[in-house]
């Protein structure tokens, strides 16, 4: 499929794959993107997971290119590195070309064969010229490895971004933005970007910032659409989440065993709809995919969590979802927590020592009820939820 210029998309679409990184679920799909520039020099920009091999050369052979001069490896995950190997014993004379972290780590994880010495070291600003095209590189570290950068071809203003504005979601016969139907890519990216980027704001700001210089009219990232008329609203979601902008909304987490955390849970939810909020996310998370509460949590301002006290602590599913957004250093939501007991309260502390870890803004001391929800539990829980309420509205 030709993009722009000598520029095709040769990437493929993995439809099998139940979670993404072994943790992260995947209902529509991934496709995996790579990128083959057909001018006087040939470069395939990235490649694809080892299991899409076989699709992947085929339709590099497809184009009829007899040669591939370089392979420029903007991120060394395995769903894009994992072919790297059998790309050079296709393509013998193919020169990689990555920096220095890439290069070190090409080392470790395929061995000496994958570098061997032919091999072109980048930095900053360096420049590969292909003919027609002209790719200069720009290192954006922890985006979300230490070695990621994005190449920027100048002469069509192409951004071969890595990870950075991807998303979840196989493509379905189109990849250009402006031949398909992108709305289910829209919340897809924001789960991606909850799940995989969502520790490295300040990484993600900086490549922000480092790139705003550059005019962009495609991004082509490793997984999802390709944006063209849609590019900046790739970069501006990318701004407000990394930003931590926040929409007045609520969700409530929780967890329960015989449903009385889940009753208190429902209470919280009333209470908030009562103070007049219109958005309210439940998320039981026994059942839920972290990767979508992490998503509802990194949009709306409000935060409710739930759990009873099981074996002296947290709920396991609750201690893991505390867990997860302590890893991302999720702040400026508005937070209350309720739990439940049976003959020693933990939950609430424990609720409470993790808030003290996060710094979120706790809009009232946790809640703790003995045993069942009763009618006075659930009054409890309403004014909770309606205190919450109001101060995710207060805050416009
Ligand atoms: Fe798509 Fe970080 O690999």
């Amino acid at each position: 499929m030709k993009l722009k210029g000598y520029v095709h998309y040769v990437g493929v679409n993995d439809r099998n794959k139940h979670r993404f990184e072994g943790l992260w679920a995947l209902p529509s799909g991934v496709s995996y993107n790579a990128y083959l520039i057909a001018d006087e020099q040939v470069a395939l920009v990235d490649t694809v997971d080892a299991a899409f091999l076989s699709e992947f050369l085929d339709k590099i052979d497809a184009l009829g290119v007899d040669r591939v001069d370089y392979l420029v490896i903007n991120h060394m995950e395995p769903d894009h590195s994992g072919s790297i190997a059998q790309v050079r014993q296709r393509f013998p004379d193919i020169r990689v070309v990555g920096n220095a972290k890439t290069l070190e780590m090409l080392r470790g994880f395929y061995g000496e064969a994958a570098l061997s010495d032919n091999y072109l070291q980048v930095g900053e600003g360096d420049v590969l010229k292909l003919g027609h095209h002209e790719l200069h590189f720009h290192l954006v570290p922890m985006l979300h490895w230490p070695e990621t950068m994005v190449s920027y071809d100048t002469t069509e203003r192409i951004l071969f971004s890595g990870d950075a504005f991807g998303c979840f979601g196989a493509l379905n016969g189109a990849v250009l933005d402006t031949q398909m139907d992108t709305t289910p890519y829209w919340p897809e990216m924001e789960r991606y970007y909850a799940s995989i980027l969502g520790k490295y704001a300040a990484p993600v700001q900086t490549a922000l910032r480092k790139l705003s210089a550059l005019p962009i009219d495609m991004i082509c990232s490793t997984h999802g659409p390709m944006w063209t008329a849609e590019a900046g609203r790739a970069i501006e979601t990318y701004r407000r989440l990394s930003a931590g902008e926040t929409e007045p909304g609520v969700v409530v987490c929780y967890g329960s065993m015989y449903g009385n955390t889940q009753r208190v849970a429902e209470a919280v939810a009333e209470g908030a709809a009562e103070a007049g909020v219109r958005t309210i996310r439940m998320h039981n998370l026994v059942e839920a995919h972290t990767s979508f509460v992490l998503a509802d949590i990194f949009r709306y301002r409000g935060l409710a969590v739930g759990a009873p006290t099981y074996n002296g602590g947290l709920f396991p599913p609750v201690e893991h979802l505390m867990h997860d957004l302590g890893e991302r250093h999720v702040k400026g939501r508005k937070l209350v927590c309720f739990g439940g007991f049976t003959w020693a309260g933990q939950a609430a502390k424990k609720l409470q020592a993790h808030h003290a870890k996060m710094g979120l803004d706790l809009v009232a001391d946790p809640m703790e009820w003995k045993q069942g929800a009763s009618a006075d539990v659930l009054e409890r829980g309403r004014a909770l939820g309606h205190l919450l309420g109001k101060a995710v509205l207060a805050e416009q």
